[in-house]
């Protein structure tokens, strides 16, 4: 008999890459998605590359009886990895209100229906955002955590803090958060990646729709940052590795492995990369020539971040294994294929 997982978010684009390494280990998947951010075409990808078509419900989390309805259905359900969230940075600024409502309510939902049917595990999809300006690097875990730039980060750390409550106040209750630094790449297949709606915010996928003509040119945002080339460092990751944790810490949670009901790891591979090593890699993993141009500062960037990854090690025996070339490697081959089906 497989173990059934419930996934938020799993069409999206770190919840479709863990969906993939969950069917890989045997396990039952549940895909709650409302569709806002992601496309129900993720789910024959993920079949061709698992044959197997995951269970999906088109399902707003923010609405209380219908949520309430589902887990009652899938109270068989061993954990719970809630990926469902919006995560523009930029929009969060302009509509701080539909984040707080969306992210939060969402999640409140989840957990109460998640207690009421006694599926007592979550993994919370978090972020190293919670760390702020860090005044050390490495991050370790035990790292201050601030209060965010964004409202979109500021959800990140409002919901650590409902969780933690929440175990609190019921002695079944457990669960891991995974703060992510910053996820690139995407599986080998080319059959699924990140899938930015709109302009993108982030780094990569800007580069990967500039290369391929979609954008004019990357704006570099700012060089006059106290780091070795003046450009931001940041700890990029692989998607694939980052998934293969969600898998582990499903096993922890499973298995009763935690030390404590609480546990928060960073994922990181432990190496810092700046926007112009980014720049660099791509062209050499390409051997082509992008067209940026260096601007202003954008309002919320921190010069340096980092993770320490000694915990994670230890207690997940999770290590990552794909280099920043691989990483950009995969971007760009999705990229590529990404705009040739769409030709
Ligand atoms: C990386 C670096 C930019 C775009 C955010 C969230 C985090 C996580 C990942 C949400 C920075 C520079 C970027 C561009 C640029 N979760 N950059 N030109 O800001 O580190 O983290 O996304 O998805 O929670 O906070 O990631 O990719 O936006 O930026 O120069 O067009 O690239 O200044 O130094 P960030 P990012």
């Amino acid at each position: 008999m497989k173990n059934k997982i419930i996934v938020t978010g799993g069409c999206g684009y770190i919840g479709s890459h863990t969906v993939v390494e969950l069917i890989n280990n045997n396990y039952d998947v549940v895909i709650l998605d409302d569709l806002s951010n992601s496309s129900v075409e993720t789910l024959g990808r993920i079949e061709k590359i698992t044959g197997v078509k995951p269970v999906f419900i088109d399902i707003d989390l923010k609405n209380d009886t219908e949520t309430k309805k589902v887990f009652s259905k899938h109270k068989d359900a061993k954990a719970v990895i809630n990926f469902a969230a919006h995560k523009a940075v930029g929009e969060s600024v302009q509509k701080p209100l539909m984040y707080y409502k969306n992210n939060l309510y969402s999640l409140i939902n989840m957990l109460s229906s998640m207690v009421e049917n006694n599926i007592n595990g979550v993994i919370f999809s978090s972020s190293a955002t919670v760390y702020g300006t860090p005044e050390t690097l490495p991050i370790t875990e035990k790292s201050k955590t601030q209060r965010p730039f964004s409202p979109y980060g500021n959800t990140k750390k409002i919901a650590e803090e409902v969780i933690d409550d929440l175990i609190k106040s019921n002695d079944n209750f457990s669960a891991i958060s995974l703060r992510y630094f910053n996820p690139i790449g995407a599986h080998e297949s080319g059959l699924i990646g990140e899938l930015p709606s709109g302009v993108p915010n982030n780094l990569m996928p800007y580069i990967t729709q500039t290369a391929v003509g979609l954008r004019e040119k990357l704006m570099v945002y700012g060089n006059d940052y106290p780091t070795k080339d003046g450009t931001p460092i940041r700890d990029y990751i692989h998607v694939v590795d980052l998934a293969k944790a969600h898998v582990l810490a499903v096993e922890r949670i499973i298995n009763k492995q935690q030390e404590q009901p609480y546990e928060i790891f960073n994922l990181g591979t432990g190496n810092g990369f700046s926007v112009l090593d980014v720049i660099n890699s791509f062209e050499e993993v390409t051997n082509s020539k992008l067209n940026y141009e260096i601007t202003d500062r954008r309002p919320g960037d921190v010069p340096e971040l980092y993770a320490a990854t000694d915990l994670v090690k230890e207690k997940l025996g999770w290590e990552p294994k794909k280099s920043l070339n691989e990483m950009i490697k995969s971007s760009w081959d999705w990229e590529q294929k990404l705009r040739n089906n769409k030709e």
